[in-house]
């Protein structure tokens, strides 16, 4: 059986997708829709034996891809990374920046070694690939990136370090768009919610719990699907979307309106200011440190 893909399955034919983080998760579906549309792909992420086994699956269904080893922190990497895609396939037309990563942890906790880690694998190494793709032919060819941030609308607690570069991505996202626009590059982003994908399996056994809980605080009830997501990724890449850049495009199911994705630690009510010297006609009880 395909990839059940909405879209016509020549959209994309001939042209060269690199993606990032594509050996599992999101990434790894959004692969197996462009090469169903007929994208070459190109798969690119630290952890070469995931990469393969995605490769081998596009293979199997009859699609094109290839797979290069790149940590996307390390600038020669990601120079290195476009050499070897324009060496083979002479151009790159879409680029999706879905590599990612964070760990959970109070801000407090988190080391300078932690902070940066994230920060650069987030927010730099998407710069980085954004500027290769500019640098490798997308500023003469026109191209399409889209970049996958998360739902860090309200803050992120325990994950300081990924909301800060989330936000990042999208103010960067908006830069390029607008930079970029001239040459023909489109730069969007889409902002997944909770997606029920094998992301979620690398979190500590307790967080795994809480997220069990959540789907029942959810507006629809339910997580998102990878699919849903990469939907949302294939439309901005294609022709349909070309009026569209500098977007970040939610596929939430309107949760990040609505839900208390996590439980903050019980607290101390705090002080309240009452500089007003008359008195009030306000309800009482509200301020939690009324009698
Ligand atoms: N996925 C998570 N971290 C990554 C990195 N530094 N480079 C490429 N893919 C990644």
């Amino acid at each position: 059986m395909p990839y059940a893909s909405i879209f016509r399955s020549d959209l994309f034919r001939d042209q060269v997708a690199l993606i990032t983080g594509g050996g599992s998760g999101i990434g790894r579906c959004i692969a197996h829709e462009l090469a169903s549309l007929g994208a070459k792909v190109v798969l690119a992420s630290r952890d070469p034996a995931k990469l393969e086994r995605v490769v081998a699956e596009i293979k199997e269904d009859g699609g094109q891809a290839s797979a290069i080893p790149c940590n996307i922190r390390v600038e020669a990497e990601v120079t290195a990374l476009y050499d070897a895609v324009i060496g083979a396939h002479g151009r790159v037309d879409l680029l999706v920046n879905n590599s990612g990563g964070q760990f959970v942890s109070p801000a407090e906790s988190i080391s300078l070694r932690g902070w940066n880690a994230v920060l650069e694998t987030n927010l730099t190494g998407t710069f980085l690939m954004c500027r290769g793709a500019h640098q490798h032919g997308m500023s003469e060819k026109g191209g399409a990136i889209v970049n996958i941030v998360a739902d860090m609308w309200r803050g992120m607690p325990m994950m300081s370090h990924s909301g800060a570069a989330r936000a990042g991505v999208v103010n960067l996202t908006q830069t390029l768009a607008l930079e970029w626009a001239g040459c023909g590059i489109r730069v969007n982003a889409v902002a997944p919610g909770l997606i029920a994908s094998s992301g979620l399996s690398n979190y500590p056994e307790p967080v795994q719990e809480a997220l069990a809980e959540l789907p029942k605080e959810l507006p629809f009830g339910r997580m998102g699907t990878e699919s849903e997501v990469s939907a949302a990724v294939v439309y901005l890449l294609s022709p349909g979307a070309r009026y569209i850049t500098g977007e970040t495009v939610r596929v939430d199911g309107a949760s990040s309106l609505y839900r208390h994705a996590f439980v903050l630690p019980p607290g101390a009510v705090a002080p309240a200011y009452r500089g007003l010297h008359r008195p009030t006609t306000a309800p009482k009880g509200l301020l939690g440190d009324e009698e």
